[in-house]
């Protein structure tokens, strides 16, 4: 991928890895546009940096992600890059879950991670196949789309979701002028979750080095650390790492 001169737009670009894109493709030159739910973190990112675009959008609401779209083509008409980041985490027990009053709490994960990335991805997939510039379409997913953490199991299943998708896409966009690559994230060190739940994770900005190096190179899987040992395990291998997990973290839920 060629990661200057872009138009991109990143989902939940305003805090943790989203951030972290945002200012890593700003710094290289690229015309950025953010959204996210908060207002208060869109306008310290604009405070930072007062040419990045920033709209306010809850992408679990279908309605939203259309406008969103509408948006952002009529106003940056050039624009050639999507990034797929905005995602929750929730950690649940499945025997005391209350799947009667509570969906909407347990079904906001598959809205997030799931159905925008889905969404987004066809809405600017077939914008971008209308264009004659090289696009992009940058899914985040997670190393637990492999091996799942079953104390976050509807987390886990959207990321799998999001990682077959993701290679779906590639296929049916490969004679577009559109690469899809799927970035991997184990652990980082921000707020998914909750405070202080990831402060274990990588150093966020040691990650998104690495990722843009597998961008650069082209790497439609870009892994770090633990996840990307995860692309290269056997099914056994998977399970093994899913039983360990269960068994440290299931007294924590
Ligand atoms: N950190 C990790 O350990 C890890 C590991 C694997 C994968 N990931 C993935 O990396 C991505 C980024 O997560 P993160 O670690 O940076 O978490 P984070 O620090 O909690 O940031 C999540 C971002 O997503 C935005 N967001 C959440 N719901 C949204 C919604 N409905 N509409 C618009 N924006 C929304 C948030 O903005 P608002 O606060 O404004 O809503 C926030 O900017 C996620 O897809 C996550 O699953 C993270």
């Amino acid at each position: 991928m060629n990661i200057k001169g872009n138009t991109i737009l990143i989902t939940g670009g305003a805090s943790g890895i989203g951030y972290q894109f945002s200012k890593a493709f700003y710094n290289k030159g690229n015309q950025i546009i953010v959204c996210g739910r908060n207002n208060d973190k869109l306008l310290a990112l604009k405070e930072s940096f007062p040419e990045i675009v920033t709209k306010q959008c809850d992408v679990a609401n279908a309605d939203e992600r259309v406008a969103l779209f509408e948006w952002v083509t009529a106003n940056y008409p050039n624009i050639n890059v999507i990034v797929n980041n905005a995602g929750i985490q929730n950690r649940f027990n499945v025997l005391t879950a209350d799947a009667k009053n509570d969906w909407d709490t347990l079904n906001s994960e598959i809205k997030i991670n799931l159905d925008a990335t889905v969404q987004l991805s066809i809405l600017f997939g077939q914008y971008f196949a209308k264009s004659n510039k090289t696009a992009s379409i940058i899914n985040v997913s997670s190393g637990l789309a492999f091996s799942p953490m079953a104390i976050a199991p509807i987390y886990s299943a959207t990321k799998a979701a999001v990682s077959s998708f993701s290679t779906s896409l590639r296929h049916q966009l490969s004679e577009t002028n559109t690469n899809v690559y799927e970035v991997i994230p184990p652990a980082v060190n921000t707020d998914l979750g909750g405070k202080g739940i990831h402060t274990f994770g990588a150093n966020p900005i040691d990650f998104i080095n690495e990722i843009f190096t597998g961008l650069e190179q082209d790497k439609v899987y870009i892994g770090y650390g633990s996840s990307k040992d995860r692309l290269t395990m056997t099914k056994n291998e998977l399970d093994q790492v899913t039983e360990n997990m269960y068994k440290e973290l299931k007294d924590t839920i």
